[in-house]
């Protein structure tokens, strides 16, 4: 892909290896990061992601476009350019077909969507009172209450998949699962949607995602729904052999898209009768159409996932490098505080990608330092790397931020 940079003509870009260090590697993040604040290491990556500079320029420049002429862009070139950034995601994440494709402003909006068609089943006596969905004890808490405000409402019930720290392999995971969908089959309750976290946020693990959907399938499970928010960027990703009925991700998070933009790749089957949670115009007009025209808004961030994608190609020779270096990184960070906090990972390496589990749940006296923690966090508005080891290391905080961003922001 051709990438263009500030200070660099097209066609004679350098691309380079995913090295960490080096003066390319340092001019790079001066180039790219210098909006974020000096003198804080951004370990939290999980939550806001980290948008590059010449992501935002590209968004700007299609925000320039869109003002010069609103009519002629909306009708015109949008709905072609959404396509290429749908396209870029399929490649991205093995789909074979981009029409299952449609973006969103987050994963939140991905849930909505399916937790109100689970209510319209109630609703419609296609489900009875007592239907379960399955979800884990730590299933996304904003995710849980969408399903608790749509679908609870409506007559289901809530089945919890337990899982403690430490999580030392994926059969262990696999082991929850059945249990709670062996205790399901036993009280005769139909299960018409599990909610699989792909990563999930805390503790932060990488759940075996392929193998749970189709122990859910086997158990009879009618639906699956992954909600992989971490997943792309940061995990190899491929939908098809997941096979979920939906799978979303954020692309603000791992994926360097500015915000606030993601993905709902749903199958085919499920298109006509899933509805942005938001009703306009296209109501009707297909899953597409109605999510992009959500009412007037700003659809840039949709048109600057070719440039995240671009950043990403350019500047970190390509996905699987950047999520190997993440990796490595986010490894040698977990293993540094376990040891200074003297307790050990939340998971393993095999369950762990750029994310990791910081113990936190292994340690004593957990919830106040926690609070602590978090109330001095605010305060400070972020933390410097030294400032926040020192803190925890003198107080021994059990540090439940679960996403730790190992790649190109803890360098700055
Ligand atoms: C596992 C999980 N699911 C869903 C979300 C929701 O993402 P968003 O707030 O962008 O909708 C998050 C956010 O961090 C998450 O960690």
């Amino acid at each position: 892909m051709t990438v263009s940079m500030q200070g660099q003509e097209a066609g004679s870009i350098q691309r380079m290896p995913i090295v960490g260090s080096g003066k390319i590697w340092e001019e790079m993040l001066a180039r790219e990061f210098s909006h974020h604040r000096q003198g804080i290491a951004r370990i939290n990556n999980g939550s806001f992601g980290s948008c590059p500079r010449s992501v935002l320029e590209a968004q700007q420049r299609w925000h320039r476009q869109w003002l010069e002429q609103p009519d002629e862009f909306y009708f015109g070139p949008l709905e072609k350019r959404l396509r290429a950034s749908r396209e870029a995601i399929a490649s991205i994440i093995r789909a074979p077909n981009v029409e299952e494709i449609v973006l969103v402003d987050n994963v939140t909006t991905a849930a909505a969507m399916i937790a109100q068609d689970m209510a319209w089943g109630f609703l419609e006596k296609r489900f009875h009172p007592g239907d379960a969905i399955l979800m884990l004890n730590c299933s996304y808490a904003a995710v849980k209450k969408c399903f608790e405000a749509y679908a609870v409402r409506a007559g289901a019930r809530i089945i919890e998949v337990e899982l403690a720290l430490p999580i030392l392999s994926a059969r262990q995971i696999i082991d929850s699962f059945q249990r709670s969908l062996e205790q399901a089959a036993k009280s005769s309750t139909t299960i018409r949607l599990a909610v699989i976290d792909h990563i999930t946020s805390m503790p932060s693990v990488v759940l075996p995602a392929r193998d749970l959907v189709a122990l859910c399938r086997d158990a009879g499970v009618e639906q699956i729904f992954v909600d992989g928010a971490h997943a792309i960027g940061n995990i190899e990703l491929s939908v098809e052999e997941i096979d979920a009925d939906y799978y979303s991700s954020n692309l603000h998070k791992w994926l360097f898209a500015p915000h606030s933009v993601a993905f709902l790749h749903a199958k085919a089957k499920h298109l006509e009768r899933l509805h942005h949670p938001v009703v306009s115009h296209n109501f009707k007009l297909g899953l597409f159409s109605e999510c992009s025209w959500v009412g007037t808004r700003d659809y840039t961030s949709q048109l600057a996932v070719t440039a995240a994608v671009e950043f990403i190609d350019g500047n970190l020779g390509g996905l699987s490098s950047l999520i190997a270096f993440n990796h490595r990184r986010a490894m040698a960070m977990a293993e540094m505080l376990a040891a200074a906090w003297g307790t050990q990972c939340g998971t393993c390496a095999e369950l762990a990608q750029g994310v990791w589990s910081g113990g936190a749940d292994l340690l004593p006296g957990g919830g106040i330092a926690q609070r602590e923690f978090e109330e001095q966090e605010i305060r400070d508005g972020g933390w410097s790397s030294e400032n926040a080891m020192d803190f925890c290391r003198s107080s021994r905080i059990p540090w439940r931020s679960a996403q730790c961003c190992s790649s190109t922001v803890v360098n700055l």
